[in-house]
């Protein structure tokens, strides 16, 4: 039986700095009432919006977190965005290896480890993204690219940090306007190899990282993957760029869990 149920979603490079607030603070007004203990519910804006962001959000009701880092703290990095300067900040979550840091910019496995890292030893929690293309599920590959994902992402990474370490499970032919929504009884298979692996890789207690799924999760399939045994959560992009629509879908959502917990 799952504990807590994690909301959340990435803005993307849409929504400017005052059209963010608005939406922060609407999106805060409406899910006040959730009880925290039981559902945490995030969102993860544009850089240029975090500061007034996170002087204007209770980041006991919505945690506030950056898409992307740099491993180092300074230096010669130029477009870089450091930990230090996101700590300063006040986030509480970086997201790491976004399918499209992945394929549109270039980002390795081997950087997310960098990342993962720095993330961790600077007191974030680090949402790190896997999935597989549509050609490596095509090949039947998935579970193979899944786990490379998993296990370099996290080599060297003490099972002290479980608490703070977060994976978003998001298939990149899923995602975006392109995106197919992958059915949930594939996401629950997916799922159940990611929690095997990250036992592999922690031991039992891997079992209790959150693994939330994202790629077009919209109000016609929420409930139906949330019920899903190894679903912890819903990472959503278009479906939650609107605070009502967001609202109900999470409600929705905890709503169907609700029924089929009972
Ligand atoms: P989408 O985006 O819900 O718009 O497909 C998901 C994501 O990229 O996290």
């Amino acid at each position: 039986m799952k504990k807590k149920l994690y909301f959340g979603s990435n803005l993307k490079m849409y929504k400017n700095v005052a059209q963010t607030i608005e939406y922060l603070g609407r999106l805060q007004e409406l899910t006040a009432d959730l009880d925290r203990d039981v559902f945490t519910t995030f969102i993860i804006p544009s850089y240029t919006s975090l500061d007034r962001a996170s002087g204007l959000i209770d980041q006991n009701l919505i945690l506030l977190g950056a898409q992307n880092m740099c491993w180092e703290e300074q230096g010669q990095f130029t477009g870089e965005i450091s930990p230090l300067m996101l700590r300063e900040l006040g986030l509480k979550i970086v997201e790491l290896g976004h399918s499209e840091r992945r394929h549109v910019f270039g980002e390795t496995n081997e950087m997310m480890n960098l990342k993962v890292k720095a993330a961790l030893s600077h007191d974030f929690i680090a949402l790190l993204c896997i999935g597989e293309t549509g050609e490596e599920k095509d090949f039947g590959v998935s579970d193979e690219v899944l786990r490379t994902q998993l296990i370099m992402g996290f080599r060297d990474v003490s099972p002290a940090y479980i608490p703070k370490i977060w994976v978003a499970y998001e298939p990149v032919w899923a995602i975006g306007v392109n995106g197919k929504p992958a059915s949930s009884a594939y996401a629950q298979e997916k799922h159940h190899v990611i929690r095997e692996t990250l036992k592999e890789i922690f031991g039992e207690e891997g079992a209790s990282i959150p693994v939330l799924y994202g790629g077009s999760v919209n109000p016609g399939n929420a409930n139906e993957l949330i019920v899903q045994e190894d679903i912890d959560g819903l990472f959503v992009g278009r479906s939650a760029w609107d605070a009502e629509n967001f609202n109900a879908l999470i409600r929705d959502a905890i709503r169907t869990w609700r029924e089929n917990e009972a």
